[in-house]
């Protein structure tokens, strides 16, 4: 079983956030792969169980590269249905966008047919940090990369 994150960062914000994600996966002993969205490829997207995206805010929506990135996926839609899901995203400021960012992502991958789940405590869709990552904001990625991992495994079951 393993986790894919895709993340987009210019200086370093989101790039922290997903390394903290990560760190979330692996705490469940579910592998998972960094990639930055310069660097990756959907060929792989099949191989996972569990696709994570994370993006700066940019005019309230995910940057143009990870939209690319979704784009691209098309070459699998309908491969994809069952796996889980997730997203985060870092933002200039708070309440500027990084809610209807994290949500423009989760859009996507529902029309996928993947598997998302919500918070019932603070970050209801997924983690945004108000520029770099704080300890609490690492929390909550690391919180979002267990959430997936577990519910890859339960699924698994
Ligand atoms: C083109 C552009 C548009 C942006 N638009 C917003 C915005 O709408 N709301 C906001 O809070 N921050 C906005 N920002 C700030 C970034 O979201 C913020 O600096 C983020 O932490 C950058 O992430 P990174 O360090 O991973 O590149 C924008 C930045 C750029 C370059």
């Amino acid at each position: 079983m393993k986790v894919l994150i895709v993340y987009d960062s210019k200086t370093g914000n989101t790039e922290k956030m997903a390394r903290a994600v990560a760190e979330g996966v692996s705490s469940e002993n579910i592998d998972v792969d960094l990639i930055k969205v310069d660097e990756a490829s959907v060929e792989v997207l099949p191989e996972y169980d569990g696709v994570i995206l994370g993006s700066p805010v940019y005019y309230g929506q995910p940057s143009a590269k990870i939209k690319e990135f979704i784009d691209a996926s098309v070459k699998f839609h309908g491969k994809l249905d069952g796996k889980v899901g997730g997203a985060f995203a870092s933002s200039g400021g708070t309440h500027s966008g990084g809610e209807t960012t994290v949500l423009a992502l989760l859009e996507a991958l529902l029309v996928h047919g993947m598997i998302v789940q919500g918070t019932s405590g603070r970050n209801h869709y997924g983690p945004v940090s108000a520029g770099a990552p704080d300890d609490s904001s690492k929390e909550a990625c690391k919180h979002l990369g267990k959430r997936v991992a577990k519910l890859v495994k339960k699924l698994a079951s």
